[in-house]
């Protein structure tokens, strides 16, 4: 009897759920529950991007090992759309045929399928944005697979004021969740607004947090320094995104293409590979994988790194890990090698812990209230303290 009872309350609360209106969940608390991975198509072919270009990303985040690291996303940026049909549904442009099969073709290896929309009428490259089509854009999305959505703000000042900026957003959000199919929302609108107060509550999974990168020294640590403050609004399932890596684009040296990586994972940032897979230099792909260096990414606590200080061009930044260890990363911005000296109160650790350095899969041995190690130009030293 009492089981009856149990059973009949346990079906009403389960109907009870169904008929909350879904803009009132969240889109599933799993989604980027760590910062997503994966590969973009902007950084290195912007909109000579095509179905071919992108089938052959996906082909060789299988072959090189890249999915078994983590990277999971194949995300076509701008200039993919095509015109609308007659029912006002979008299509891909002569460059992608056949998004479905697109779509299908990246599911079949086990990987995830992005696209790139605007809210305004066009995208940043004058391509059709979803300017009143969004419920149209979310279905089409959903039909054709469609596991990630990047929504960029673009020419949507022209027929927004700023001030409606978070129900523009929250309209696709929506729009996506009505569709039943998971897919993960990232803002683009280069932080305006102070996007992280807000974007979880329009549904966001990650915002950017600046205007965009580009492969240089100097404009990526400028970026990352603009997360300097807002750490404490990056956790699972909502995440700064300090925009896409630039590892093996331009001609960044090898020690700024390390910095780079260890600073995007130290911030919990989303790491979408930029460059071009399918030729990609040995040197480029041991940077995106390194697992060690990947975990502190990846870590289930979902903690920004801090600043612990700063003093010139040498700064540490310190990120707690789950297991109870400290991620920490030297920095030196200077033209010459310096040794930087880490007191453990300043990371908030204390008393003598092991230290294993990351990039070189070293044990360093146990280390005393403060740790120290000669950093050269534009590089770093990431280490674990545990
Ligand atoms: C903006 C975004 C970039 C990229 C381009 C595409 O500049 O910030 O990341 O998506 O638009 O046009």
């Amino acid at each position: 009897m009492r089981k009856q009872l149990f059973d009949v309350l346990g079906a009403a609360l389960m109907v009870l759920a169904l008929m909350i209106p879904v803009s009132g969940r969240s889109q599933e608390s799993s989604l980027a529950a760590t910062p997503p991975m994966g590969w973009n198509s902007w950084n290195r072919f912007a909109c000579k991007v095509s179905d071919t270009v992108v089938r052959a990303a996906a082909d060789a985040i299988v072959s090189s090992g890249m999915k078994s690291a983590g990277y999971v996303y194949v995300n076509v940026d701008d200039c993919w759309q095509g015109k609308r049909d007659a029912q006002g549904m979008i299509q891909g442009n002569e460059k992608f045929p056949d998004m479905k099969g697109l779509g299908d073709y990246i599911h079949s290896k086990g990987l995830k399928f992005g696209i790139y929309s605007s809210p305004g009428p066009k995208t940043c490259a004058g391509f059709e944005g979803s300017y009143k089509h969004e419920q149209q854009d979310a279905q089409q999305y959903a039909a054709w697979g469609v596991d990630y959505l990047k929504y960029d703000w673009c020419s949507a000042g022209q027929v927004y004021k700023p001030e409606e900026m978070q129900d523009v957003y929250k309209k696709m959000h929506e729009a996506l969740v009505s569709t039943g199919r998971p897919i993960v929302f990232s803002l683009c609108q280069y932080g305006l607004r102070r996007v992280w107060e807000w974007g979880p509550s329009v549904g966001a999974n990650l915002w950017r947090t600046t205007g965009d990168v580009w492969a240089n020294y100097d404009r990526i640590y400028s970026i990352a320094h603009a997360e300097d403050g807002i750490e404490p609004y990056a956790g699972p399932g909502h995440w700064n995104d300090p925009d896409m890596l630039e590892v093996g684009n331009g001609r960044m040296s090898h020690d700024e293409n390390v910095s780079h990586m260890s600073m995007w994972c130290m911030l919990s940032a989303p790491l979408l590979a930029g460059n071009d897979l399918a030729n990609m230099m040995p040197e480029t792909l041991a940077i995106l994988t390194n697992p060690e260096v990947i975990a502190v990414d990846q870590d289930p606590k979902g903690v920004q790194a801090h600043w612990a200080w700063q003093v010139g061009p040498y700064e540490p930044w310190a990120k707690p890990l789950a297991d109870g260890s400290t991620a920490v990363l030297l920095i030196n911005r200077g033209e010459d090698t310096e040794p930087i000296t880490v007191q453990f109160k300043d990371v908030g650790v204390s008393g003598t812990k092991s230290v294993r350095d990351l990039w070189a899969h070293k044990d360093l041995g146990q280390f005393t209230d403060s740790f120290k190690a000669d950093v050269r130009a534009h590089g770093v030293v990431m280490v674990k303290l545990h």
